[in-house]
């Protein structure tokens, strides 16, 4: 493999800030993490709609996009799940500086990892939101049926079963979707976030 240090970057003419005045708002990752079946793609959805609706330049990243293409070759061992998230905190990045207001719903269940993209963005570029709900109210929507397949040891390592999840210290916004329902939900959102955009 030939050495990153041999790179050199080409400086573009059109600059994040040039992207972003011609959309006329800035541009950021609004980062959803939480259990399986705590509600991430429903939120994201919601509130990429209510974006869009706005006249905000948006685009959602989720499992489908992501872990059927540009992720495929990983499963959720520590370590493939810790390459997901760079992978989608890298492409997350380049939507930012393509002026795009980019939300991204995955587990992302390391602090260490979701920090490392915080770090990757400008100060006001990360805007992290928890989607807390609590294991056994996801286990009893068990929507797509896994957490039954992984309490009879068919899928291992799943998360909040027999892998961790590191819940986030200080997130932007927090969301209990046992106690809160999509709509005032997504109004919590958009009151924390419309200020940054
Ligand atoms: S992450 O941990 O790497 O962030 P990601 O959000 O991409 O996970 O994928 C999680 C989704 O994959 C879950 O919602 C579930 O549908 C499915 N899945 C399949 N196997 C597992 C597993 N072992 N642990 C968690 N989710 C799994």
């Amino acid at each position: 493999m030939s050495s990153p240090k041999f790179i050199i970057p080409h400086s573009h003419t059109i600059s994040k800030k040039d992207r972003q005045h011609l959309n006329n708002h800035n541009s950021l990752i609004i980062w959803f993490t939480g259990l399986s079946g705590s509600g991430k793609s429903t939120l994201a959805n919601k509130v990429e709609e209510r974006l869009h609706k706005m006249g905000f330049r948006t685009y959602l990243l989720d499992g489908d996009n992501i872990r059927k293409g540009l992720c495929k070759d990983l499963g959720f061992s520590e370590e493939d799940r810790a390459e997901n998230i760079r992978r989608i905190g890298e492409t997350a990045r380049l939507f930012v500086e393509a002026g795009i207001i980019v939300l991204t719903a995955f587990i992302s269940p390391f602090k260490k990892e979701r920090q490392a993209i915080r770090k990757l963005v400008g100060r006001n570029e990360f805007f992290e939101i928890y989607v807390n709900c609590p294991l056994n109210v996801c286990e009893h929507r068990d929507v797509k049926g896994l957490y039954k397949k992984a309490r009879i040891g068919m899928i291992k390592n799943f998360t909040g079963i027999d892998s961790p999840f590191e819940a986030p210290v200080n997130p932007d916004v927090e969301i209990r979707t046992d106690k809160m329902n999509l709509n005032d939900s997504v109004k919590k959102i958009m009151k924390g976030l419309l200020p940054k955009i």
